[in-house]
């Protein structure tokens, strides 16, 4: 009885307060209008999502909102922000399209399933729509973003998505962020051209050639694909083969054929002649190598100031030595295409595997300071700083050969980071930024997790213009007003290696 009555009053209040709110705006107001488009929703009335919405409540008071998951400026209301609730059921655009004033809507990290919804509905006014972290399926219609103007950023990362990029994107005038990464969209990327545009499309399922408008983007961005080629990726002409390419055929058909053909057949020439002379001293050195190696190398490499072709410098004595003929012989693998060229893990008869990194913009540094910069850097031995191996200069391109390191990039284990960047600093006390490029794709993790500083002490010989452009300490805020480094810029590229962590993002 007692609920009964209960049931009844509320059923009077609610009506009351509805006709109030009605005749008193004429249309339908806001506060209507929100809680009509949320009983389209499921899970919606909890006290952890949007139980408080009540229609006797003003919305906003100043910036603040008093219904969960409003934004709200200056006592109005302008987005919905209705993340983590928990929640499911039917977004109503149609309820949507009637609250004029509403910019920017974002349910992330909810439960939505089904079609793309239907956002042209709400018109040309939205400036951001966030759908990631659902479980959306389905092909997107051609026409799906047709009419949307204002639109700045659309986020739908982690979803199960279909088909193609619709090309209805490229008619947004102020795109500037689309996340679309972790789906399974197919097909080839459409030819963004807005400014500043940022793209993720990693993990799906495309392919093709990335169109030259996106060639500065990051790698990475397109890092979990079909067959996608291009500048930032690797080239397009190689990328038909399966994973396993021989290093040869990717440096060949990058640095034309004939100067490597010279190189290897120098280099074949040289093998011929150490193998003449006689065995002993062959196997000796061989028995030797741990005690004394250097010996060998270091003669090599004064001759080397004579010789025309360039090869391969070992920077340290306790790795087994290779030719750049192993090298290039040695079956490869694409790991990736970084900001300053590609790198390739190559599997050596002999050793371990090794990492080759590919450098076209460097400095016009002369040879003899690389290989003295070079030599400095092959000094350097800590737990938490990945060791240079072997280099190999040429004016136009530089490779550099390091361990290959079992598991990626960083994830956790901040305090090796801090003692490796700790340890540059000591021990390259000239340089302005120690590191440079501190971020967290440049931390890799070794067979124990244990974090290894990559891509240290690089900006005395990359080319200013590409540093600026890519390298992360010429992001820093002393660098962006003032355009000064200083010894506390790569601290800021810690900071922000730590702000990256602790987010996510
Ligand atoms: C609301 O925020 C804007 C900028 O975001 C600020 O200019 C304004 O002073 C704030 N208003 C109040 C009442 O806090
Ligand atoms: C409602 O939310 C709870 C907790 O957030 C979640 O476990 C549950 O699956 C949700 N129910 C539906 C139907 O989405
Ligand atoms: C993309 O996938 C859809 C199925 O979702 C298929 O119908 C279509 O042919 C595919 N397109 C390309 C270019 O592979």
């Amino acid at each position: 009885m007692a609920s009964s009555t209960r049931n009844h009053r509320c059923l009077l209040f609610c009506l009351l307060t509805t006709i109030m709110i009605t005749s008193s705006y004429g249309q339908e107001s806001e506060p209507t209008l929100l809680l009509k488009f949320r009983s389209s929703l499921e899970n919606a009335t909890s006290s952890s999502s949007l139980g408080n919405w009540n229609s006797l409540v003003p919305l906003c008071t100043g910036n603040n909102s008093n219904w969960n998951g409003l934004l709200c400026s200056n006592g109005k209301f302008y987005g919905l922000r209705l993340e983590s609730m928990g929640l499911s059921g039917n977004l109503d655009v149609d309820t949507l399209s009637q609250l004029t004033n509403l910019l920017t809507i974002s349910i992330m990290n909810n439960n939505f399933e089904g079609p793309f919804p239907n956002v042209k509905k709400i018109g040309g006014r939205l400036r951001g729509l966030f759908l990631s972290n659902n479980r959306f399926s389905g092909e997107l219609p051609d026409d799906t973003f047709a009419g949307m103007k204002s639109i700045r950023r659309i986020l739908m990362a982690n979803n199960e998505f279909t088909g193609e990029i619709p090309t209805s994107l490229l008619g947004i005038p102020k795109l500037v962020e689309l996340q679309i990464q972790n789906n399974k969209f197919n097909g080839t990327i459409p030819a963004f051209s807005q400014e500043d545009f940022k793209i993720n499309a990693a993990n799906n399922r495309l392919e093709g050639p990335i169109p030259s408008q996106l060639s500065s983007q990051s790698a990475s961005s397109f890092a979990g694909n079909l067959e996608i080629c291009g500048k930032p990726m690797p080239a397009c002409a190689t990328s038909k083969k399966k994973k396993k390419i021989p290093i040869v055929a990717i440096i060949l058909a990058s640095i034309g054929g004939l100067i490597i053909l010279a190189i290897i057949l120098f280099a074949l020439f040289l093998v011929h002649k150490q193998r003449k002379k006689p065995t002993q001293y062959e196997k000796s050195s061989v028995k030797n190598l741990n005690e004394k190696p250097s010996v060998l190398r270091e003669e090599k490499y004064t001759k080397s100031h004579h010789d025309k072709a360039s090869k391969l410098y070992f920077v340290r004595r306790d790795r087994e030595k290779f030719d750049l003929e192993d090298l290039l012989r040695a079956p490869a693998e694409v790991l990736g295409s970084g900001s300053f060229g590609s790198s390739y893990k190559a599997d050596l008869p002999i050793g371990k595997p090794i990492v080759v990194r590919r450098f076209r913009q460097m400095s016009n540094m002369g040879k003899e300071d690389f290989h003295e910069h070079m030599r400095s850097l092959g000094k350097l031995s800590h737990p938490n700083v990945l060791p240079l191996v072997a280099f190999y200069y040429r004016r136009e391109e530089k490779l550099l050969v390091t361990d290959f390191i079992d598991n990626g990039s960083l994830a956790s284990h901040l305090h090796g980071v801090t003692r490796g960047l700790a340890y540059l600093y000591k021990e390259l006390p000239t340089l302005t930024l120690p590191h440079g490029h501190l971020k967290s794709s440049n931390v890799l993790l070794d067979h124990k997790f244990e974090p290894l500083v990559a891509d240290y002490a690089l900006v005395p010989v990359i080319n200013k213009d590409h540093a600026k452009q890519f390298m992360v300490a010429y992001k820093s805020p002393e660098y962006m007003q003032n355009e000064r480094l200083t010894r506390k810029t790569d601290v800021w590229s810690l900071g922000i290696l730590i702000l990256e962590l602790l987010t996510g993002r």
